[in-house]
């Protein structure tokens, strides 16, 4: 038993196992097989929570102990935790949008969305936010990290200035992130 569950690999299988034997069985509300727009819907939270997930990490957790970590300790987690999180964080992050813009497709209102057209406002708000949040993750959180974490060459100087960037656009998307998660559940979830 622990064995198979110390192997992350086996249980994610598992999971995907039972995930398929759920869709097989039940995969939709209305009892015929589940069409690709379920099968992205799903695919689109997972990412979605995985990437919200750890950008709640970073800023409930992480950021606010940091101070409080002795200095000798503090390489554990530059080191070895935050490369980690943020190698899953970024890539969770450009596979939401890649799924969600799928999901916009198959839903037949992408441009639509994009554009803001008045019945799709509310999800177009929810794209817009989180494909600024995207945005920020890629062109500024993930660069600032990487001189803030000491993974390129930089002055000390400019590894403060690194973190207090990445800081700033991490939060600015934790603050982004209520509106738009209403958007994303309300649009068609009322
Ligand atoms: C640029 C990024 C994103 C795009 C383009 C996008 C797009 C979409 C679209 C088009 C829908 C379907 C709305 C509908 O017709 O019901 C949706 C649903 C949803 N999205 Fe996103 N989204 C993005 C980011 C996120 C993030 C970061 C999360 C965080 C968890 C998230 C969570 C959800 C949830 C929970 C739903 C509802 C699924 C459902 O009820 O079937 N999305 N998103």
């Amino acid at each position: 038993m622990a064995k198979f569950f110390g192997n992350l690999h086996l249980v994610l299988l598992a999971g995907l196992a039972l995930a398929i034997v759920v869709i097989a069985t039940a995969g939709s509300a209305d009892g015929r097989v589940p069409d690709p727009n379920q099968i992205f819907r799903w695919l689109h939270v997972f990412f979605g929570i995985t990437w919200i997930g750890l950008l709640y990490y970073f800023n409930f957790v992480q950021i606010p102990t940091m101070p409080k970590v002795p200095a000798d300790l503090k390489p554990g987690v530059t080191k070895y935790i935050a490369p980690k999180a943020l190698f899953f964080f970024r890539w969770a992050a450009l596979a939401t949008v890649v799924t969600g813009l799928i999901v916009a497709h198959l839903s037949g209102y992408l441009v639509q969305a994009l554009t803001f057209e008045p019945p799709f406002t509310l999800i177009a708000i929810g794209m817009w936010l989180a494909l600024i949040m995207a945005f920020n993750v890629w062109v500024f959180i993930w660069p600032a990290q990487k001189i803030a974490l000491g993974l390129v060459d930089a002055t000390p100087e400019a590894k403060a200035a690194a973190a207090t960037r990445a800081m700033v656009f991490s939060r600015t998307n934790t603050l982004l992130s209520i509106a738009m998660l209403y958007a994303m559940v309300a649009f068609n979830g009322g």
